[in-house]
């Protein structure tokens, strides 16, 4: 029986939006705002009362959002649909078991806007 008091996992969930034009995607563009409602809507559901879900600025992996960790487990996610939320909830959120094929790891955060672009030089990326 889920307790109320100290979240037993947090998920924080990416909701930063750059404009259109900068070279650096942002989870916002890509539907997180939908996936953060779904996420809450889905962990209500379930009685996940000990499941804090978070909106969070960027989380860095901006080209594979939108973007979800989650703590403790230090689980990332990229990628995240609507339609993935009812799985993660119930493998992840409820039952401990990340759901493998939306994971992400370094490499993702080694992706490069800029990669393949010999117009600009290294390290050319607008802040966020
Ligand atoms: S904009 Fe979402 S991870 Fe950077």
């Amino acid at each position: 029986m889920a307790r109320v008091g100290m979240p037993r996992k947090f998920v924080f969930v990416c909701l930063n939006e750059r404009p259109e034009e900068h070279p650096r995607p942002s989870c916002t563009r890509r539907g997180s705002g939908n996936v953060f409602e779904a996420l809450r809507e889905e962990t209500g559901r379930q009685g996940l009362v000990d499941v804090k879900v978070i909106a969070s600025g960027c989380l860095e992996p901006c080209m594979v959002g939108p973007s979800i960790y989650v703590a403790p487990d230090d689980v990332w996610y990229g990628g995240v649909t609507v339609e993935d939320v009812p799985l993660l909830v119930e493998q992840h959120l409820a039952n401990d078991e990340p759901v493998e094929f939306l994971r992400i790891g370094r490499e993702e955060f080694e992706l490069s806007p800029l990669a393949g672009r010999s117009d600009l030089p290294p390290g050319e990326i607008p802040p966020i």
